[in-house]
């Protein structure tokens, strides 16, 4: 077995939004030929103008595909409180994929995501109980010969360097949850700085912990921390011995995302 799955977040369609970046990666991504697309949410900048949901739609379509999504915070309206109350992911919905918690599988590899963004507040996330059931029951469907990914747009933690807590509600507890299902690789994004770790560096009385995979933007001006107005995204490569994280930065220089780090963690241990 030998999956690669492209990541990236934070596309940000709308004033910050990075035109030449978002062509570059458009010819990369085809040129890298991933068996998924992962995108971990914030299509837009701001989900109340239907002209940035267009855009998104038609970045969405020039990507290749298979490709999974999630929902990010900013897909829910800001400005219409009646919209972000009453009908948050509607436009989500409507342009991007009518399934907030999707799932993709190939033979050995299952790919879940669950929508954390919602109406009630304007940038935390959070896992629903009927989310949490949900989850176990789906991951529940597959043994331990399957390498199981969950997708979420918030992360569970906050990477150095970050003033603001970045992290989704309980993210203890959503470790704990990755833990007991046996989630070996959590994707997610909203800090805009990359980062790959392990759950066990947090919580550390896990069973086998999941190695954290963040993406930061990949095609906006709103990069965080290190990767201050930088785009990044990762590609990960997944065998049965081995799970391999390549990060890349876009190089205005080469104009093309090129890569900065790469890491390895044994399987099947
Ligand atoms: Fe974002
Ligand atoms: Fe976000």
């Amino acid at each position: 077995m030998r999956y690669r799955i492209l990541h990236i977040s934070d596309v940000h369609v709308g004033p910050p939004f990075r035109p030449k970046v978002a062509q570059q990666l458009i010819a990369q991504a085809h040129e890298m030929k991933p068996d998924l697309l992962v995108i971990s949410g914030d299509f837009v900048q701001r989900a109340d103008f239907a002209d940035q949901w267009r855009a998104a739609k038609e970045l969405r379509a020039a990507l290749p595909s298979p490709q999974l999504v999630v929902p990010g915070n900013h897909d829910v309206p800001l400005y219409n409180a009646h919209l972000r109350l009453l009908d948050p992911l509607g436009r989500y919905r409507r342009h991007i994929s009518r399934d907030l918690n999707p799932v993709f599988e190939l033979p050995g590899l299952a790919v879940v995501g669950a929508c954390t963004a919602h109406g009630l507040t304007i940038d935390d996330g959070r896992l629903s109980s009927g989310q949490i059931t949900h989850l176990r029951a789906i991951l529940g469907r597959y043994g331990p010969e399957t390498c199981k990914v969950v997708v979420w747009h918030h992360p569970v933690l906050t990477p150095l360097g970050i003033r603001r807590n970045r992290t989704m509600d309980k993210a203890n507890a959503a470790m704990t949850l990755l833990d007991e299902c046996g989630a070996e690789l959590l994707l997610c994004g909203h800090a805009h700085v990359s980062y790959v770790g392990n759950t066990r560096d947090v919580v550390h009385d896990l069973r086998n912990g999941t190695i954290i995979c963040q993406s930061g933007t990949t095609t906006s001006s709103r990069g965080h921390g290190r990767e201050h107005g930088q785009n990044s995204c990762n590609m990960i490569e997944i065998e049965d011995r081995a799970i391999r994280i390549s990060q890349f930065l876009y190089a205005d220089a080469a104009d093309r995302f090129v890569p900065v780090a790469e890491y390895t963690f044994p399987r099947g241990g």
